[in-house]
């Protein structure tokens, strides 16, 4: 079969080398790709939200699966474009609705479905420009801190953890009436803060049952021991130390399968990745978000340590078949280390020539591109996040080890990488 995945990130390049092993791949194209998805398969000059491309490119090349990466066309409605067109009708693909992945394009969506579910998660409000008044009332009475929440998509920017209510109230005045995050802060979620620490958790679902994947811990903070501004995520760790089996199993019961049978439940079409944004506080989950995708760069840690099939995974999710499927997991420990950008989550600069790209890696050592391009033959730098290498190691502390030792092989201009992934375990 000829596979066809959109996106171009570290989580495009780890999902591209999983699905190229698979005996049932023939031909894998990735759009618009890497220099890193180059490698595995054959990159498209095409962009994921131009859906008459993608149908044109799909129909051209006999492709028979679509892999949906990122949810930008998730949330633009790929997957009804594609059920709603005679001539893709037979072209399976992998990722939800695009009233499915409001459960990520608003986060108002996302809570109320979990209060219909009862599935745990901070307790809130919702307001926008007709309730702002009772919005105001409701921070001033709020315990701190209190979350703030832009209910649609804001490049990840859109959470705010405020300490006061002067801050509060400034931050909610912004965002509703000043458009502090645009068409995505009009209506705005307060919630209550949880203390506790976080983790992912990935189910693959047809929409009635479902696999779960392994799990993963990122680092959200550009400095060293979590200081510092958020960016996309510098590392990846999996299995999560503090996901023993006995809190895996309270994520089970009180949330992936309360969560399932709730898609099931409203008829949601979905069919694809479910990405649990969790919390444990005490020994109790709570969800913070879901995400319509797998997580980056979790998907760099969790893609080596699947030890199933992911072409056989993906056929079994899009024909319904999901039941009948168990996973096998490597019980190594897998660990991924991402090097970004000199002024990253700020203003960077691209294009610069990467070096060491050509030395021989450790058999347990895999190297995935994210924001990187060709440029006149040399591969060049081409976003934030340039790079990860992820390791499978006995311990986290000896797979990230061999991480940071691969990487220090690697240069560009201004390249940085945290040292400490990892750290608190
Ligand atoms: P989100 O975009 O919903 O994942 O939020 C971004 C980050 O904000 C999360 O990864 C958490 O670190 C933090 N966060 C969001 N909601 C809460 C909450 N209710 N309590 C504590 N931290 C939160
Ligand atoms: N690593 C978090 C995300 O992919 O949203």
């Amino acid at each position: 079969m000829n596979i066809l995945l959109l996106g171009s990130g570290g989580r495009e390049h780890a999902l591209a080398w999983k699905l190229v092993q698979s005996a049932q791949c023939d031909q894998l194209f990735i759009a618009p790709g890497n220099a890193g998805t180059a490698k595995c398969g054959t990159n498209v000059a095409l962009s994921a939200t131009d859906f008459p491309a993608v149908k044109d490119f799909v129909l051209k090349n006999g492709i028979g699966l679509v892999v949906v990466g990122p949810e930008e066309p998730l949330v633009k409605g790929i997957t009804d474009f594609f059920r709603k067109d005679a001539d893709l009708q037979q072209v399976l693909i992998i990722g939800p609705s695009q009233y499915a992945a409001q459960l990520e394009g608003s986060k108002a969506f996302a809570k109320q479905f979990m209060e219909r579910h009862n599935i745990p998660t901070a307790a809130y409000r919702e307001f926008d420009a007709s309730n702002f008044n009772d919005g105001v009332e409701y921070l001033k009475q709020h315990a701190l801190p209190v979350v703030l929440k832009a209910d649609g998509l804001a490049a990840g920017k859109g959470v705010l953890i405020c300490q006061t209510t002067e801050e509060a109230v400034s931050e909610f005045e912004q965002m509703i009436r000043q458009s502090k995050f645009g068409e995505a802060s009009r209506k705005v979620v307060v919630e209550a803060f949880l203390s506790g620490i976080e983790l992912s958790v990935f189910a693959l679902t047809d929409g009635k049952s479902y696999v779960t994947l392994p799990e993963a811990k990122d680092y959200k903070r550009i400095g060293e021991g979590d200081t510092g501004l958020n960016t996309g995520g510098m590392g990846a760790v999996s299995p999560v130390p503090f996901a023993d089996a006995a809190f895996m199993k309270k994520v089970d019961e009180q949330i992936i399968k309360p969560t399932i049978k709730g898609l099931e439940a409203e008829n949601f079409d979905y069919t694809g990745f479910v990405f649990f944004g969790l919390i444990k506080v005490g020994e109790e989950p709570f969800v913070i978000e879901y995400n319509c995708r797998m997580g980056d760069p979790e998907t760099e840690v969790v893609m080596p340590r699947l030890a199933s099939d992911l072409v056989e995974l993906l056929l079994a999710a899009a024909q319904g078949k999901l039941q009948h499927v168990s996973i096998q997991q490597d019980p190594r420990v897998a660990c991924t280390v991402m090097a970004v950008s000199g002024g990253y989550p700020g203003d960077y600069e691209k294009g610069l020539p990467i070096s060491g790209l050509d030395q021989q890696l450790p058999a347990d050592s895999l190297l995935f591109h994210a924001g990187t391009g060709i440029k006149n033959g040399q591969t060049v730098t081409n976003g934030g996040r340039v790079l990860c290498v992820t390791s499978y190691g006995n311990s986290i502390g000896e797979a990230v080890n061999k991480s940071k030792t691969a990487l220090e092989q690697i240069s560009y201009d201004g390249i940085y990488f945290r040292k400490d992934i990892g750290y608190e375990f």
